[in-house]
Order: structure tokens, then sequence, then C-alpha cells
């Protein structure tokens, strides 16, 4: 039997499929490299000494999705593929919902088509939406205000929708807080195109040189220094609690939401402050205005995924920083 990884070359993929090799699974990663390079391919099979079929393939090509399901023995589905710059979003709409939602529909169907009715989700702590207090638990409304945010929600209503219209299918819907960090090796990481919109990509490429200064939006939040609060977690933690959902998923029934965190906040400065220490190197910043979209303060409720999963995350943020600073210094320009 086999595992396939939707999006298994990006950053959160990538570290998954590390995990779940070490468990001896076979992998079958399908990406259409939108947002990612097959260079990520060795450096798994370094760290592994285990290699994965990858297939190059868009999730929203209906015919290569059947093939995949034809030529391979899948019992579950872990569903990583999608776009995911919120800026971007706003700007090309309606490829946003093309590619994240009519693809994950397309995705549905052809599991329904072949009788694969496993599967775990990443959705968001986005569909949270702005007026819900921290901490957040799976029992709170939701809402988008992008249409990033609104195909997390889309997609997460969809599923619920076909869990209630065939019980066959077991659905964890993963819902990510700030993931960070990246494997110990140094060999994988988070490698955007760009100019990063995340806080820790952007203070990683501060610290190695690539751009001049991190501009801090905001510091008249009601919070510790006036800085965002948000919920961190390492990157392998989630990957771990991936690991867990699929474990686990033959005792859900129908589509579960479940908030992948720590539980708790650390502000902006406290993360410049803390990435300083750790690199020493100096972070230049400057205070602007807030962004726009942007509150105050996020963090999970994790006693969902604790009970449900008997999963809880393990690593501090001097870990998260320590790996992302190795990642970074070592590979100053991604994989190239
Ligand atoms: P990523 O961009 O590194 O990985 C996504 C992968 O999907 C990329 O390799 C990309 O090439 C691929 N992809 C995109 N569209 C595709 C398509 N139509 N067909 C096939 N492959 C496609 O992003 P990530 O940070 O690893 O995020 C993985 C998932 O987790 C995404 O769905 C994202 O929305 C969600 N998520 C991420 C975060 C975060 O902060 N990184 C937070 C919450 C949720
Ligand atoms: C952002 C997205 C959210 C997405 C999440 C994970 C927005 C409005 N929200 O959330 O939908 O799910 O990323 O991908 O884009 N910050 C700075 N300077 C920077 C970058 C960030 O001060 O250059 C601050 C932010 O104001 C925030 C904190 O750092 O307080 C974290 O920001 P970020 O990494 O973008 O994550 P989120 O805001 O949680």
């Amino acid at each position: 039997m086999s595992l396939l990884i939707t999006g298994g070359t990006g950053f959160i993929g990538s570290h998954t499929v590390v995990e779940l090799l070490a468990l001896d699974k076979d992998i079958i990663i399908v990406d259409n490299l939108a947002n990612s390079s097959t260079l990520v391919l060795d450096r798994i099979n370094k760290i592994t000494e285990k290699s994965v079929t990858f297939i190059q393939a868009d999730i929203c090509d209906r015919q290569a999705m059947q093939q995949v399901f034809q030529q391979h023995d899948i019992d579950a589905v872990v569903h990583f593929a999608g776009l995911k710059a919120v800026g971007e979003s706003s700007a090309i709409p309606l490829s946003y919902y093309h590619n994240n939602v009519s693809g994950s529909v397309t995705l549905f169907q052809v599991m329904a088509e072949y009788g694969v009715k496993n599967l775990v989700f990443s959705s968001s702590a986005t569909v949270y939406g702005e007026n819900n207090p921290s901490p957040l638990d799976e029992s709170m409304p939701t809402s988008a205000t992008n249409p990033y945010g609104q195909t997390k929600l889309m997609i997460e209503n969809i599923l619920f929708d076909l869990a209630s219209s065939d019980e066959e299918w077991s659905i964890a819907c993963l819902r990510y807080f700030n993931p960070i960090g990246a494997h110990e090796s140094g060999l994988i990481g988070e490698n955007p195109n760009g100019i990063p919109n995340n806080l820790l990509p952007y203070v990683a490429q501060v610290a190695v040189g690539r751009l001049a200064q991190l501009q801090v939006f905001g510091d008249d939040y009601d919070t510790v220094d006036g800085t965002g609060v948000r919920d961190y977690i390492h990157v392998v933690d989630l990957a771990k609690g991936h690991v867990k959902a699929l474990e686990k998923l033959s005792k859900i029934k129908g589509c579960v939401p479940i908030n992948l965190g720590t539980g708790n906040g650390t502000s902006v400065l406290e993360i410049v402050n803390t990435f300083k220490d750790i690199s020493g190197q100096e972070i230049p910043y400057k205070v602007v205005p807030r962004r726009a979209g942007d509150i105050a303060t996020v963090f999970a409720d994790a006693s969902v995924a604790n009970s449900l999963l008997g999963w809880s995350a393990q690593y501090d943020l001097s870990t998260m920083i320590k790996d992302t600073w190795r990642w970074q210094s070592k590979n100053p320009n991604g994989f190239e």
C-alpha cells in the first residue's frame, strides 16, 4: 500500500515525507513544481537513504490524477498541494480558486472514483478569521479575510459536506498555526520565491545579508511589547502531526478539524531578539504601520490534537530558530 502526497516537494510536504519514510512507507509525490524543485528529492534521499516515486503533475489534471490512482495501490492521501501567498491571492483570485478549490475537488473526485477515502488535508489557522479570541479552538466560528483564506475555508466546507454524504470517508483537516524551522540536517527548509511574506524567512534573509532590513508591522498592538503575537511551530513537529493523523485515520469518522500549534504565543520582537542571539548576526529593523488584515494575537488551543491524535509539539522556540538559521546559513540561495 502506498501514500499519495500532493505538494510533497514543498516546505511542509518534504518534511512530512522524511518522517513517513522513517516508518518505511511507500511514498508517491505528485507536485507540479509551481513552488518547489526536484532538487529537494536528492536532499530527502540524503537524509533518509530512501527514495520516493515522483510524478510531476497538476492536481487539476484529472487524467493525470486518474493515471496515478490506476498505476499505484494508494490507501490514503495527504493533500498539501496549493498556492499559499496571501497578497498574491488578492491580486489573482481566480488562479487561487482554480488551483486550490477546483484542484482539490478534482482530487477528491478521483479519490472517490478509485475508492480511496482516507485523507489528511492542509488547512490553516487563517480559517478562524479576525474575530475569535485566542486560544483558538476548533468549535469557534470560521471566516476568511482574503481569497487564500477563502480557498481553505471552502475546501474545509466541501470536505464536511463530502463526509456527511458518505460515511466511508475519514478526513483530518489539520489547521496549521505558523510553521517555521527546518530539518536538523540543514538539508531541507523553506525556500520562498522572491521577497518572503512571512516573518521567519524574512528575518533569516536579513540575518544572512540577502535583505537589508526587516519591517516590523506595527508596535501598537495590545501585546507584551506592542508587536504581533503568533503561535510558531517547528515544521518537524507539524510533520509528525501528519504521521499521527494517518495512524489515527481509521478511528476518525467523518471530517474532523484539528489544530496543530504549540499553544504558546511569541511576539515579532521576541523572534528578532532570539534570532539575533542564536545567529550572532545583527537584524536591523524599522517599525512601520500595521499590515492590513493582521490581528494582535493568534495562538492555538492544541488539546484536540493531544486527545485525538496523542500528539503535542515538542520543539521549543530556540530549536526552531537554530534549525531555521542552520538551513538559511548553509543554503543562502535555497536549493540552488
Ligand atoms: P509550498 O508552496 O512549499 O508547498 C506546496 C506545494 O504544492 C509546492 O511544492 C507546489 O509546487 C505544489 N503545488 C501547488 N499547486 C499545485 C497543483 N495544482 N498541483 C500540484 N502541485 C501543486 O507550501 P507549504 O508551506 O509547504 O504549504 C503546504 C500546504 O499547507 C499548503 O496547502 C498551504 O496552504 C498550507 N499551509 C501552509 C502554511 C505555511 O505557513 N507554510 C500555513 C497554513 C497552511
Ligand atoms: C500570514 C497570513 C495567513 C497565513 C500565515 C501562514 C496575512 C495577513 N496572513 O499570517 O493568512 O495563514 O501567514 O502562511 O498575510 N511581520 C512583520 N514583518 C514582516 C512579516 C511579518 O512584522 O515582514 C509580523 C506580522 O505582522 C505578524 C507576524 O510577523 O504579526 C507573523 O507574520 P506572518 O509570518 O506573515 O504570519 P501571519 O501574520 O500569522
